[in-house]
């Protein structure tokens, strides 16, 4: 029996907006016991309004510690074949190809570097990150029960310890946005040299939108928060045809296609 799924991301995530919603309610409470003056209680209801709706967007809507599925019913809709995780981290875009698509094999790869545990934190005191990222991420294949159709590999997306037309397709999901453009160029040039020709590409990104806007405000600014347009120039510019491109909650997805 394997243990319970966990992606791994820190729970001022999920319900950092909930918590303050819950401090925010309780010095309202306070405060109209006390008969507090108007103006600050007024400024409180609505700190706690907003916290309250921001951390059911967040915890529901954009959910970040649970399952995900495939954006496009379009990738890879052979259902076979060898698909490379660009940046995988704890494996949850590694499970949205395994369980849409269980005819795949998916290579995840990822740095397990300082933006790994900027995300992840450092678990185990003194064990080495690509250790406990390996362990962390093979513990949520096993808990999915996919283990068997997916290895992990340590390396940079900037440069790939992969030879050239190695992939069938490849995903990436929240992770190239993390680069600079330079990054981001090196990465997409990789991505377009390990692709078989006719092979897809399943980019997706954080994106401003009106519900990262309202949540989050400046913050979570990857990129500068780029809409489809710069995404779609940059794949255009490592070679790629844009085939789809489309939205969801603060992300943009564009599937494209190596010629
Ligand atoms: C926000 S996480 C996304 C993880 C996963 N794709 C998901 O959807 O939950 C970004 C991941 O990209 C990885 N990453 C960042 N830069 C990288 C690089 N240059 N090469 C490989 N992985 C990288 C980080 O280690 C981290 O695990």
């Amino acid at each position: 029996m394997h243990s319970q799924i966990n992606f791994g991301y820190g729970w001022l995530w999920s319900y950092g907006h909930l918590a303050l919603a819950a401090v925010a309610g309780a010095i309202l409470w306070l405060g109209l016991a006390r008969g507090w003056r108007k103006p600050w209680l007024l400024l409180l209801g609505a700190l706690t309004l907003w916290a309250l709706a921001a951390g059911l967007i967040v915890r529901f809507g954009f959910d970040i510690n649970g399952r995900t599925t495939l954006p496009t019913e379009r990738f890879l809709a052979s259902g076979a074949g060898k698909v490379l995780d660009m940046g995988a981290g704890t494996g949850r875009s590694t499970l949205m190809v395994l369980e849409a698509r269980p005819q795949a094999f998916v290579v995840a790869l990822d740095s397990f570097s300082d933006e790994y545990t900027r995300h992840f934190g450092n678990g185990k005191a003194g064990q080495p990150v690509v250790d406990e990222g390996r362990e962390r991420l093979l513990d949520n294949l096993k808990a999915a029960g996919v283990e068997q159709r997916a290895s992990i590999q340590p390396g940079d997306m900037r440069q790939m310890p992969f030879e050239a037309a190695t992939f069938d397709a490849i995903v990436s999901a929240y992770a190239i946005d993390h680069l600079g453009r330079i990054g981001i160029r090196q990465s997409l040039g990789e991505a377009f040299r390990v692709l078989k020709p006719g092979g897809q590409f399943l980019l997706i990104v954080i994106a401003k939108d009106r519900w990262l806007t309202f949540t989050f405000g400046p913050m979570l600014m990857h990129m500068r928060n780029a809409g489809p347009g710069f995404w779609q120039n940059e794949l255009r510019a490592a070679g790629f045809e844009v085939v789809e491109d489309g939205r969801r909650p603060a992300t943009v997805f564009i599937l494209a296609r190596k010629p």
